[in-house]
């Protein structure tokens, strides 16, 4: 291929980094500055602020996340994705760096990161424009401690973390975040402690801005007091690092207490992967530490049954109701596989196959069958009578989902200028 300097849109130009190059990315226009992409390339899904132009484009059926930034930061935080992924923590997925750009007149242009679109995700403000709760600060702030704690747990320190640079996926009654900028991170054996209250205090400071630019938009309750809420990062983060990691010491005679450590980690969601234990010189004390704690308790075992792959409070709440399943059949000592299959097939399956075709990009499955459960609650209460599953989905389908926002693809706008929605969906109704 000719690399003559009048021939610069020649793709051979171009140098693409990913794990599986696909040559269809060659027929995107790199010549062009990624704010001059044809509309028709783009989807118009809300993003949040930052710093670099972002588009959302659409590729093989599916959609890419696209950064325009300096060559070298993109390598970088594509290698910081990866080596995040390869942790097993909850961060965007990187699909590739390409570099080498140039305009059609050969000025050089900026490189792009590409990632996947993180399906289902709500940048914060798009979030706060339909999520009229007002507890939907301290739900965002309760996940982002969640993340932060396990970035921290395998040695991530984030230098950047705030609400902008991360994305919400609803998870049963509460949000699971995931971390869509790694630019200033940087990963070590193990964070010191100065380390990791370096990162909160930056978080602290970096929500209390954003709650404050929300509350200049009217976005916030009346009551709510950003510095206030934003401080609840410390707390949340602190109580859960102490659950995690700090030691417990007690009396030789009181062994119990190793395995409920271990139910109580369980319990918040994560695995012990490695417990140390010692005694004192004297023998009457046990000192108990978990060096290895593992996130995703509940979404695994659910994996394991049933192939099903969820958001943590989602597998809590699928695997209630697969208890409940083999409770009302008397089954709670077959084989929990053969159960978990019968559940699957039974149940699950045909709840969520309900819903209509249309109505489908609303909510993921698994948050769908967590919310029917919840109207058939409601439906029940209302009634004073247990309510027939089939008929709590004919309902839900037919009363709250078509007034749900799409939150596979959410609205054509920047969320930036996304409305501040009129009426509360019914649900909030119930408080
Ligand atoms: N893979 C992705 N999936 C969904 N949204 C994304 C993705 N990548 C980026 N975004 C959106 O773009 C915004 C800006 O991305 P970010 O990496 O924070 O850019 P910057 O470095 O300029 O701050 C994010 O807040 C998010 O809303
Ligand atoms: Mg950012």
């Amino acid at each position: 291929m000719s690399d003559s300097p009048t021939d610069r849109r020649d793709p051979a130009a171009l140098d693409i980094t990913a794990a599986r190059p696909d040559p269809a990315l060659l027929d995107l226009p790199w010549h062009l500055p990624l704010a001059e992409w044809p509309e028709s390339l783009l989807a118009a899904l809300p993003r949040g602020i930052s710093r670099h132009i972002v588009r959302f484009v659409r590729f093989r059926g599916g959609l890419l996340a696209v950064k325009e930034i300096k060559p070298d930061i993109a390598h970088r935080e594509y290698a910081m994705l990866r080596d995040l992924q390869r942790l097993d923590l909850p961060t965007v997925v990187p699909f590739g760096v390409v570099s080498g750009r140039h305009a059609a007149d050969g000025t050089p242009l900026d490189a792009c990161l590409l990632t996947r679109h993180l399906q289902f995700s709500l940048p914060y403000r798009a979030l706060f424009s339909h999520e009229l709760r007002p507890d939907a600060a301290t739900r965002l702030i309760d996940a982002l401690a969640v993340l932060l704690v396990r970035l921290h747990l395998l040695g991530f320190w984030w230098g950047d973390v705030s609400l902008s640079n991360t994305l919400f996926r609803r998870d049963a009654e509460a949000f699971s975040a995931y971390l869509v900028d790694a630019e200033t991170g940087e990963l070590f054996p193990s964070l010191t402690r100065g380390q990791r209250e370096h990162d909160l205090d930056i978080a602290r400071v970096n929500i209390a801005g954003e709650l404050m630019d929300l509350e200049a938009g009217g976005m916030l309750p009346a009551d709510a007091d950003p510095v206030v809420i934003s401080e609840r990062i410390m707390f949340r983060y602190r109580e859960l690092w102490g659950a995690l990691t700090a030691p417990e010491r007690f009396g030789t005679g009181d062994r119990w207490r190793v395995d409920d450590r271990i139910a109580r980690l369980n319990a918040l969601g994560f695995d012990v992967g490695e417990l140390a234990i010692s005694t004192d010189v004297g023998g009457l004390h046990i000192q108990i530490q978990p060096k290895v704690v593992d996130a995703g308790h509940h979404s695994r075992r659910l994996a394991r049954l049933t192939h099903l792959q969820v958001e943590e409070n989602q597998a809590r709440r699928l695997l209630n109701d697969l208890d409940s399943f083999a409770a009302s059949q008397n089954r709670q000592d077959d084989d929990e596989e053969t159960v978990a299959r019968d559940w699957l097939t039974q149940i699950y399956e045909p709840i969520t196959r309900m819903v209509p075709a249309e109505l489908r990009q609303k909510l993921e499955p698994a948050q769908l069958f967590h919310e029917v459960l919840d109207h058939r609650w409601y439906m029940a209460e209302a009634a004073g009578h247990d309510i027939a599953i089939e008929d709590a989905v004919r309902s839900y389908v037919e009363q709250i989902l078509p007034m749900k926002p799409d939150e596979q693809s959410v609205l054509g706008v920047d969320t930036i200028e996304m409305p501040v929605y009129a009426a509360p969906p019914p649900e909030d109704e119930r408080g």
